[in-house]
């Protein structure tokens, strides 16, 4: 084992804090709703009852992940926060003025924005990394 790497131990989810845990399961449930939103037809009432809830999970997603902070400081995925509080109410904005282009832009980047956030939290030195790959 890397001796920079802290030891993970084997029920690290469970003792994570609750913030964590929050984060985590809210953007797990806005990956699998985002994902059948993209998949099912468009416009309908499912959609757009989906498409709410998927609003509501990415703005938790991104305000419970003010609260943690790697190191005692904010990094730069916390910008990415940010641009989602701003960007998902904006794609909302824009189907309700039936600019659909723009509304279908806006929710695919930020649904481009989840999957890479998602994707980063497997980098080896991070809990999700270590939990799924092992301690390298
Ligand atoms: C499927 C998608 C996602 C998963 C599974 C996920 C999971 C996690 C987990 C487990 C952590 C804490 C442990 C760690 O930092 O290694 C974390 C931290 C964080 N996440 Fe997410 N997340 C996802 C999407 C997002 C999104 C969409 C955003 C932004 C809106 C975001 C922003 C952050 C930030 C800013 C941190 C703190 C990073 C740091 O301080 O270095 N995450 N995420």
């Amino acid at each position: 084992m890397n001796p920079q790497t802290p030891p993970l131990e084997i029920h690290a989810l469970a003792t994570a804090p609750w913030y964590v845990l929050a984060h985590l399961a809210l953007a797990l449930a806005a990956l699998v709703i985002g994902t059948s939103v993209l998949l099912r037809r468009k416009g309908d009432g499912l959609h757009k009852a989906m498409g709410w809830a998927w609003v509501c999970l990415m703005l938790c997603v991104a305000l419970t992940s003010f609260f943690i902070q790697a190191r005692d400081r904010f990094s730069l995925i916390h910008l990415l926060s940010i641009l989602i509080l701003v960007s998902v109410p904006l794609g909302v904005m824009h189907i309700r003025s039936k600019r659909i282009r723009s509304h279908r832009i806006t929710m695919l980047s930020a649904f481009a924005g989840l999957v890479i956030a998602g994707a980063f939290t497997l980098l080896p030195y991070r809990m999700l990394g270590r939990l799924v790959f092992g301690q390298g």
